[in-house]
């Protein structure tokens, strides 16, 4: 039990504790622009306020074509730098590590236009067809 609580090194990043968040989706950038928003400082700031150890950011989308959904973070554009550092730097002020989950959702994407995937094979019916 005192282990979860002890301090542990990787490399030259010290960790608080042994507490990590996992990268949860939460579809929150009601602009549709993956900009961080209050909204997100408000829930990752709180999980660093109740001393978490490692907080690794959601799914964040590398292209806008490879959003899950519309409202996912992203990180295509310079436009995002402003919104993740603010975001690293709440984390930073209450002592927790951040991590960012890079992601593409290939033919899981759910956003208008064409999406892109190895192979021209929908995951289901629900879903488009991607380009190859
Ligand atoms: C609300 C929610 C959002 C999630 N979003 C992501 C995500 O963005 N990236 C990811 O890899 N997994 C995502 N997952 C999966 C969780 O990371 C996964 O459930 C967790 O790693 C599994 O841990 P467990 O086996 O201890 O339950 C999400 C899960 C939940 C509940």
């Amino acid at each position: 039990m005192a282990l979860l609580f002890e301090p542990y090194t990787i490399r030259n990043v010290t960790f608080k504790n042994r507490i990590v968040m996992a990268p949860m989706c939460m579809y929150s950038c009601d602009k549709e622009d993956g900009k961080v928003m209050d909204w997100h400082k408000i829930h990752y700031g709180s999980r660093a306020v109740g001393q978490i150890g490692l907080l690794i950011v959601e799914a964040t989308a590398i292209l806008p074509e490879g959003r899950i959904s519309p409202q996912d973070l992203g990180i295509w554009s310079d436009d995002h730098v402003e919104g993740l550092t603010e975001l690293v730097e709440l984390m930073k002020q209450h002592g927790a590590a951040t991590g960012i989950q890079l992601a593409h959702a290939g033919r899981k994407a759910t956003v208008d236009g064409t999406i892109y995937a190895p192979s021209a094979i929908a995951f289901s019916d629900q879903y488009k067809t991607p380009a190859e």
